[in-house]
């Protein structure tokens, strides 16, 4: 993204015209940036065998993961749904594992049929797995005890989660292993999302490490995603060639004591796509409140839930006055609960200083490539935007708008 004549263009594009061809609200990602980011974090690690996953909950555009798939990088998928989406995508059932959270019978088996490697995270799921499927390989998840997040919501290791079997139980998923012949080729850990400071990272990691000595058919260790990026712009990223180092130098001290170079695994979702990707909505009205002035757009948390949910800070421009006066404003969208404001915290509205929005204006939110589509929804019965590509001073669609049709018509088919 860049600023020419004091309006948001990508790649020499401008917002403007985007919005005039593929109307709005609408998504916009540049391939550049998610190649730049995947080749960073590639480089950080030097170690081999290395594996980085794409945890694509964060972004299951097709074109998208395509363009992972590109750079060698393989999948996590948490559902059958995405399961589908990774194939689709040209990805091959060994390039995929499923790491599902209390999963559903036929889930599994759907992952079993399509040859994908499945990583379980409770010891009621392994005996239901192992009874069905003995002598065959899988992956387990831990908890390491060690959580790390930018909100409750997202810390997914310690004593409040829900996922993984706890580091203590390890002996508990050996005798399960040996009663029903599985072959525990890889242990698996996510702490949480957003995670800016490596030192968290590190202490899972030796966690995981410490449990590993114990399972003596490893091919693999996963130490999950959660690499944070800076949504603001004050915000420092983390150093990913420290974080690179670190971890390769904890894994290989490892090695030499388990006696094998295992092969080293991360799975990040939000690093390699947040920061390409754009929302553009129009300004629809400008109402001066009892507190704030409120700017009223075509788009709303059925299209970017991250500030609703959880209080999330998104840089915002008006991207048809970049550089203009700046005052105290209030983003808000259309949908019909006071929540639906995109300048908030957890706690609610906070004003932004922007540069004052009129009628017909470009709103641009910036860092919504990850978890923005994909956590978006009918709500209000609004369809969701349309999704383009920019790539070599090209816009290309990849998603079509939503209809009305596509909300209600598979409903008048029963
Ligand atoms: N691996 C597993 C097993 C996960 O559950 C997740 C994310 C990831 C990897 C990737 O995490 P990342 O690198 O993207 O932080 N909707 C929230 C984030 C939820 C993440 C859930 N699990 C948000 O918008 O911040």
């Amino acid at each position: 993204m860049e600023v020419r004549d004091n309006r948001i263009h990508f790649e020499g594009i401008s917002a403007e015209s985007l919005l005039e061809k593929y109307g709005s609200p609408l998504y916009v990602y540049e391939r550049k940036t998610i190649e730049e980011k995947a080749e960073t974090l590639l480089n950080s690690i030097d170690y081999e065998p290395k594996e980085l996953k794409y945890a694509c909950k964060a972004n299951t555009n097709i074109e998208i993961m395509k363009i992972i798939r590109g750079k060698g990088i393989k999948i996590d998928a948490v559902s059958p749904g995405e399961i589908y989406a990774a194939l689709l995508a040209g990805f091959k059932p060994e390039d995929i594992m499923l790491s599902i959270n209390n999963p559903s019978w036929d889930e599994i088996e759907y992952a079993v049929e399509k040859g994908v490697l499945i990583n379980l995270d409770s010891l009621s799921a392994l005996e239901r797995y192992g009874k069905s499927y003995s002598g065959t390989k899988l992956c387990v998840r831990i908890n390491p005890n060690v959580g790390a997040g930018h909100h409750n919501h997202v810390i997914t290791g310690g004593p409040e989660s829900k996922f993984g079997i706890s580091y203590r139980d390890v002996t508990d998923i050996i005798e399960l292993a040996s009663k029903y012949n599985l072959k525990i080729v890889g242990i698996h850990q996510h702490i949480g999302s957003g995670i800016l400071n490596p030192d968290i990272f590190i202490k899972a990691m030796r966690v995981l490490l410490d449990v590993a000595v114990n399972f003596k058919n490893l091919e693999f260790i996963d130490f999950g995603g959660g690499i944070g990026v800076p949504y603001r712009k004050e915000e420092s990223p983390i150093d990913i060639q420290v974080l690179g180092n670190r971890i390769t130098a904890e894994f290989e001290s490892f090695c030499n004591k388990y006696g094998r170079d295992l092969k080293l695994v991360l799975e990040p979702g939000r690093y390699f796509v947040a920061e390409s990707g754009f929302l553009l909505a129009t300004v629809t009205s400008v109402k001066k409140g009892e507190k704030h002035v409120f700017i009223g757009t075509d788009t709303g948390f059925n299209h970017l839930i991250r500030p609703a949910m959880y209080g999330s800070y998104h840089e915002i421009y008006n991207a048809s006055n970049v550089n203009g006066e700046k005052i105290p404003q209030v983003i808000a969208g259309n949908i019909c609960e006071s929540g639906d404001t995109f300048t908030r915290d957890e706690n609610g509205i906070v004003d932004r200083e922007l540069p004052a929005f009129k009628e017909g204006d470009i709103v641009c939110i910036a860092n919504a490539g990850a978890y923005g589509y994909s956590m978006s929804s009918f709500y209000n019965s609004r369809p969701r935007p349309a999704e383009v590509l920019i790539e070599n001073g090209t816009a290309r669609p990849i998603r079509k708008r939503d209809t009305f049709e596509d909300i209600f018509k598979s409903n008048l088919d029963l």
